[in-house]
């Protein structure tokens, strides 16, 4: 028996970092996904193989180890956690495609965890729900990053537009007639989510009377934008977003490369752009409404671009035979 599952990528219109701190966010899924294919493997190995990423290796199971020489196995750590999770440690294939930017910002890691965690699960002919899914991807997002919000692990397994509550304490599926044009730029860069996070945490730690204070700014913001957005005030949400990039530029996550190509989008039409996701390299978002497709050729010039449709599909799974 082989199964697919798949999980799609996130892309955050509002409140990254600040959801760290029980703070509300709205990201959306993108229609770029991550595929897992499992099967069994007769040598009782757990092989995995990521076929667009050079990425090969065995996992080894009782003792918590990646045996892989792929510069790039970090994935690897997520696929494990993953599996233990649904699994009891018998022989595995595993063949993987990201179409997803690595470390791009735009949450190949918990769309790969998503749909590992699915696929194995069905494997194994254990049924889960959407809510454990979700609820399992983030422990193992937790387990690897050490620290992480629910929100990437959130979106890739119910897909949509969402609204993360205060606290998490509820998903709003923000139902709206339109489509959302976005454009997703992403440097070559990669930011590590585990270190960013670790990096606004300690200036917080320095500062707390100045950093709260940006922190509660993008909370408001976030509470007002998810308004916004119901009522389709275009040129509301781009002045938020604008405004959400320059507080994270405050919360220390921005670089050089990634405001050349916030400042580059704007200069070219009119749009809101903002760091997308942990920054630290990755990937900004532009909203736009006028110009896109100057802004897309300015951007072209400067990085690269892709362009992105909300998925209304999250996790995914289908029985081959
Ligand atoms: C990463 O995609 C988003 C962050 O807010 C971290 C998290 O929510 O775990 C930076």
């Amino acid at each position: 028996m082989q199964i697919v599952a798949s999980a799609p990528a996130k892309a955050i219109l509002f409140g990254e970092h600040a959801v760290v701190y029980g703070k509300p966010a709205i990201a959306m899924a993108l229609n770029k996904r991550a595929y897992v294919k499992v099967w069994e493997n007769v040598e009782n190995k757990i092989y995995v193989d990521i076929n667009d990423l050079d990425i090969k290796g065995y996992l080894d199971f009782e003792n918590n180890m990646i045996l892989s020489d792929s510069p790039k196995k970090g994935i690897l750590r997520y696929v494990l956690s993953s599996i233990k999770k649904v699994h009891d440690g018998s022989g595995l294939n595993m063949y993987i495609e990201v179409d997803i930017p690595i470390g791009g910002g735009l949450g190949s890691s918990a769309a790969v965890t998503v749909a590992t965690i699915a696929a194995v699960s069905k494997y194994n002919k254990i049924d889960l729900s959407m809510e454990e899914i979700a609820k399992f991807a983030h422990e193992v997002e937790l387990e690897v990053q050490k620290s992480a919000s629910p929100l990437d692990t959130t979106v890739s397994t119910y897909g949509g537009l969402i609204y993360l509550e205060k606290d998490a304490k509820d998903i709003i599926q923000l139902e709206i007639d339109y489509n959302i044009p976005v454009i997703i730029g992403y440097t070559d860069t990669r930011g590590n989510t585990g270190k960013l996070v670790a990096g606004v945490r300690k200036r917080r730690d320095k500062y707390p009377e100045i950093i709260d204070p940006v922190i509660n700014s993008i909370e408001r913001l976030t509470e007002e934008a998810k308004e916004v957005i119901l009522s389709n005030d275009k040129e509301k949400i781009i002045e938020l977003m604008n405004i959400n990039h320059g507080l994270l530029d405050a919360l220390g996550v921005n670089t050089k490369e990634l405001s050349n190509m916030v400042y580059t989008a704007r200069n070219a039409g009119t749009c809101g752009s903002k760091i997308t996701g942990a920054g630290g390299g990755g990937s900004i978002i532009v909203y736009c409404l006028e110009g896109t497709e100057k802004i897309i050729g300015a951007l072209k010039k400067a990085d690269h671009v892709l362009r992105a449709d909300i998925s209304k599909e999250g996790v995914k799974i289908s029985i081959l035979d």
